[in-house]
């Protein structure tokens, strides 16, 4: 029995230390060995015929035995394990060297850049952002602005209409009495509300029947006329450059009183005239006017105690100055070859 004992002790040592060349082998090993059904407790069935005095010997031998080959067996296991990180860290080795692959960034619409521009100046000056429905009610788009119907002016702005009531907004000054009715006791406003708009119109260099405004309302104690001049010929000189200078001629719309078109000295020629320009020296970006007292009390403002300017001005007319297009349907092609000189 004792000699088995010795036996087995170095036959499994040299099995884990030689012949164990990686895990798996290592526990067909530990099984061969250690199992239930291996060699170790076999021997130990075999007990059973020893005498009482041997038993106990034996059974210190036995143990022995296994923990000496459990020792061997966690040894060879990390060893293995090491070895098997080792290679992988070699295999899985990445040359971080090699130049990257170049990301094709985006990048924003010419159109986008331009309201964003505008938005920026108008924030600068305090003037909150708002929003208004595309699809609008016959009531917000034409009625609460003094546009009853009937009334001659709608004819100007040919609508898509989708029933008797409800079409698509043909301006942004829709949103000036939505914002108005959210206010209470004559409170100030200070704001401006870009979007799209719509018309039953050609689309050529210079029109579609689609295109962006944006619209403002200022409205407080005292506000002038000389409040509005201000404010826009402050506007022109942050988007066009300093040396530009601005022109009010009347003009009419039903929701201001008095009306003006408002003109920038020519950003190509600085109003010497030329082709852009027609020669006149001056270009046409904006309508603008005092609100029309009806339009403040439509919307629960005392016309006796606050007064206010609007203006809406389209941001294809302003991109294509900025940017020196002579044609609006660049913005509208997605010509990639447009964009990415943006
Ligand atoms: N809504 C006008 C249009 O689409 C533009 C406009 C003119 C807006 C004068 C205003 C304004 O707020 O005061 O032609």
């Amino acid at each position: 029995m004792e000699k088995k004992i010795k036996d087995l002790r170095e036959r499994a040592g040299d099995a884990i230390k030689n012949s164990a060349s990686n895990l798996k082998e290592l526990d067909e090993i530990r099984v061969k060995f250690l199992g239930k059904k291996g060699e170790l407790t076999g021997l130990l069935r075999g007990m059973s015929q020893l005498t009482a005095e041997e038993r106990p010997i034996i059974g210190k031998l036995v143990n022995e035995a296994r923990a000496e080959i459990e020792q061997l067996i966690a040894e060879k296991n990390s060893e293995l394990k090491a070895a098997e990180l080792k290679e992988k860290l070699a295999s899985e080795k990445i040359d971080v060297t090699l130049p990257g692959r170049r990301v094709h960034e985006g990048h924003l619409h010419p159109l986008t850049l331009t309201l964003n521009r505008v938005k920026e100046i108008f924030v600068s000056m305090g003037y909150t952002v708002e929003e208004g429905p595309e699809v609008e009610t016959d009531y917000y788009n034409f009625e609460a602005l003094n546009l009853p119907k009937d009334h001659p002016a709608r004819d100007m702005q040919d609508s898509f209409y989708i029933t008797e009531e409800i079409l698509l907004r043909t301006q942004t000054s829709p949103v000036q009495a939505r914002t108005m009715e959210r206010h209470k006791n004559n409170e100030p406003i200070r704001m401006i509300a870009p979007g799209r708009v719509y018309r039953r119109d050609d689309y050529d260099a210079s029109h579609s029947p689609m295109f962006t405004q944006v619209e403002g309302l200022v409205i407080d104690k005292g506000i002038s006329f000389a409040d509005l001049k201000g404010t826009l010929e402050d506007f022109s000189k942050k988007i066009f450059g300093e040396k530009t200078k601005i022109r009010l001629r009347p003009s009419f719309f039903p929701f201001t009183e008095p009306s003006a078109e408002v003109d920038v000295s020519c950003v190509m020629c600085h109003g010497e005239g030329c082709k852009v320009c027609q020669g006149t020296g001056w270009l046409e970006i904006l309508g603008a006017g005092m609100v029309h007292p009806d339009v403040l009390k439509m919307s629960g403002y005392d016309p006796s105690k606050v007064s206010g300017f609007a203006f809406g001005m389209g941001i294809e007319r302003i991109a294509m100055l900025s940017y020196g297009l002579d044609d609006m349907r660049l913005l509208y092609d997605n010509d990639v070859r447009f964009l990415k000189q943006f």
